[in-house]
């Protein structure tokens, strides 16, 4: 449907205006680098400025403050000839000024409307400073930890991806795309980039479709149910076609088979990229691929700008194929409400009264406490007491500058909780700080001073893990371990005998070694944002009872990369340990994860029993109930993930050992008991064939209600012909 107002603009708009449109960059006028020269500064500002008021830029990004953003919309609308809203952009990821645990950190707690209620907070507060639009969430699906951005997605499971992915689109966005204090989401990077060969960031996916189409694409298709209306088209090629210039993701797939209604803006100059892909001789035809691709906004190249003209000028590009991409960019400023309200989101006063405000805070509390798992606890020494004497050792038991995680541009390290405050808020006085080590780096006698520490102590929480700039874009790693230094003081410590607590931040799954891996109990943070501390010690002394569960498995070895529970059986697979010999593993290692993608312990123990189907069959068109008893055999109250497993276990095409179909949190008394039940259907047992299609064979099937993605009971049933 056309819009007159939209289509009566388009009509006196000259090309340069509509390579404006299409054109976002980095704001400098609102966030001068610091450290350049003013003069040159100042001079920058004003080229950007002169730009604006010329209609050649149409978005700008990575900048805030409501006050410098009404002055910059202020050139657009009233000093530009055609007058049309600026959209402002930025990578709020995972919070804004109140920063929440690492997506994945937060994909832990299993709890979509969790991460619903944070990217509702990350937009009053994003919204509040000025910002109209962010490029979240990440939901690439990543089976290869070696890969950086996993800190910024849900995890393995193309399940959870898609709740979470929908949960944040519907937190972004809220109820009302119009209201001043909602942000346009943007799920990213379509598409694939979670597939990059041997995990190393932006390097080439070679991927059979049916898993494209099966694993990475359904988070983006969700995201798109749940109103996203903007997406990045990533940096990675696709078997050969770069994604910023692939015509059949972009418009076949996306627009045609989809119905996608919003606009692509192109990863940071990755439509200039496809000459440095070998995909285009230079910008001109970079641009025209990228844009006949279906990629509406050029980020920051620049050459859209420069390009489009020229090419509309020869006959290159029909003028129709711009229109379509400045009607889409158009119509999604109609949509946030910007022509009727230009300044909807630059209101300094609200920037006061909205952000870091109390229930934000206790909103990031929540959300870490949730985030954290407890991967270990040996006779049960967590939770301790108060009065216990503690060492805290390591670079992360007291730093400010380590507990947001990536990408966190707007939070302010000083006002993070580190654990040392957290401990001394919660009154827990009888604390040693040592660090030890630096996070890549041994520090003179750093060793000597920590073990002193221990063996003065009851207990040992050892702070360690990766610095948060480890993980992250272009933060790929072969090794995916503790840092060498850490790893030798962590021995250190252990061999002093003392009780070890290890506090393992990170921003993917580790192999763990040595005294790391075999430490009483570990305590796994990723990286919890603002309220850490509060959070740590919040579990560390009980008053939270931890119930984070895997979204990644942890490895044994970094060689097993990459690994994820649900990967297809071989024709070889190990069925008996004792005889491994040509079987599909290594010389060296197990092929189990040392811990699997579900897994999680809390201070209460769940016993599952009475695993059965409601049917031995599954009629095609109708349902089935699969229940099992759960029940809280510890002796306090407790919450524990109860997850849903199938296995198709003889198809037209090799099948996952396991598939995460449902999970529950239950929340059960010390001795109570709970009947939990799930439903399937025809779909929930629907694969993607070589046809590309989605389909359901009759015959048996294999579905374990369990704690985790390697333990359960099996039950069979069997799906009915059509
Ligand atoms: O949004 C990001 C993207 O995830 C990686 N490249 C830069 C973009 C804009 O900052």
């Amino acid at each position: 449907d056309l819009d007159p107002q939209i289509e009566a603009l388009i009509a006196r708009m000259t090309i340069e205006e509509k390579a404006g449109q299409l054109t976002i960059l980095a704001d400098e006028s609102r966030a001068p680098p610091d450290g350049v020269n003013p003069e040159f500064n100042r001079r920058k500002i004003d080229e950007l400025l002169a730009e604006i008021r010329a209609g050649r830029v149409g978005s700008l990004m990575s900048s805030n403050g409501a006050a410098a953003g009404r002055s910059t919309q202020r050139i657009a609308v009233e000093e530009s000839r055609l007058k049309i809203p600026l959209l402002f952009g930025a990578d709020v990821i995972h919070g804004f000024r109140t920063v929440f645990p690492i997506p994945l950190g937060e994909a832990s707690s299993f709890d979509p409307g969790l991460a619903e209620k944070t990217a509702r907070v990350a937009a009053i507060e994003a919204s509040a400073s000025g910002l109209h639009w962010t490029f979240a969430p990440m939901v690439d699906i990543a089976r290869d930890q070696r890969w950086g951005r996993v800190a910024e997605g849900a995890g393995e499971d193309v399940y959870l991806g898609k709740l979470f992915a929908a949960a944040r689109v519907r937190g972004f966005q809220g109820s009302d795309l119009k209201a001043n204090n909602t942000v346009l989401a943007t799920p990213k990077h379509f598409a694939a980039y979670g597939a990059v060969s041997g995990g190393m960031d932006y390097n080439s996916v070679e991927i059979a479709s049916q898993t494209l189409r099966e694993v990475h694409l359904p988070p983006f298709k969700a995201a798109f149910d749940a109103g996203a209306l903007s997406t990045m088209s990533s940096f990675n090629d696709i078997n050969g076609v770069p994604a910023s210039g692939n015509r059949w993701l972009m418009t076949d797939l996306l627009r045609g088979e989809w119905g996608f209604k919003g606009f692509v803006v192109s990863d940071y100059t990755a439509d200039y990229e496809l000459i440095l892909h070998g995909y285009a001789a230079n910008e001109r035809q970079a641009a025209r691929i990228a844009l006949d691709a279906g990629v509406d906004m050029s980020m920051q190249s620049g050459i859209y700008a420069s390009q489009l003209p020229k090419l509309v000028a020869s006959g290159e590009l029909p003028m129709s194929v711009v229109d379509e991409s400045v009607r889409r960019v158009l119509r999604i400023k109609k949509a946030l409400g910007l022509f009727d309200n230009p300044y909807r989101s630059l209101d300094s006063s609200r920037e006061t009264l909205d952000v870091g405000t109390p229930a934000h805070r206790a909103l990031a509390r929540e959300a870490a406490r949730e985030s954290i798992v407890l991967l270990r606890n040996e006779g049960n020494l967590l939770p301790l007491r108060k009065s216990t004497r503690i060492a805290l050792i390591g670079p992360l038991g007291d730093d400010k500058s380590n507990l947001f995680g990536p990408w966190t541009i707007f939070g302010r390290d000083s006002e993070s909780i580190t654990l040392k405050e957290g401990l001394a808020l919660a009154g827990v006085k009888n604390v040693t700080v040592v660090k030890g080590a630096e996070i890549e780096k041994e520090i003179p006698r750093g060793i000597a001073a920590a073990v002193a520490a221990a063996r003065k102590a009851d207990v040992v929480l050892l702070a360690i893990g990766e610095g948060e700039d480890m993980s992250g874009e272009a933060q790929s790693r072969t090794d995916i371990i503790v840092p060498a230094p850490q790893q030798k003081l962590a021995e250190a410590v252990a061999a002093t005998g003392k009780p070890v607590v290890v506090l393992l931040s990170t921003g993917r799954a580790l192999a763990l070694h040595g005294a790391v891996r075999n430490a009483d109990a570990i305590v796994l943070n990723w990286f919890l944002g603002s309220e850490s501390g509060n959070a740590i010690t919040d579990v560390l002394f009980g008053d939270f009872n931890p119930s984070g569960r895997l979204p990644v498995s942890f490895p044994h070895e970094s060689g097993q990369q990459p690994y994820y529970y649900n990967h297809r059986s071989t024709g070889r697979p190990v069925q008996d340990i004792e005889k491994p010999e040509f079987k599909t593993k290594y010389r060296e290692t197990f092929n189990e994860a040392l811990y699997p993608f579900g897994h999680g312990l809390g201070y209460s123990k769940f016993t599952y029993t009475d695993t059965g189907v409601s049917a031995t069959t599954l009629p095609w068109d109708g349902q089935l109930t699969v229940k099992a008893k759960i029940r809280n055999a510890g002796s306090r109250e407790g919450t524990e993930l109860v997850q849903l497993y199938i296995r198709d276990p003889v198809a037209s095409l090799t099948r996952p050992v396991r598939e995460l179909k449902g999970f529950r949190k239950i929340r059960l008394a010390a001795g109570e008991e709970s009947e939990v039940s799930f439903q399937l259907t025809r779909r929930d047992l629907e694969f993607v064939g070589l046809d590309n299609l989605w389909r359901a064979e009759p015959g048996e099937f294999h579905v374990w209600i369990a704690p985790s993605s390697a333990s359960g009971e099996l039950a069979k049933f069997e799906l009915g012909a059509p």
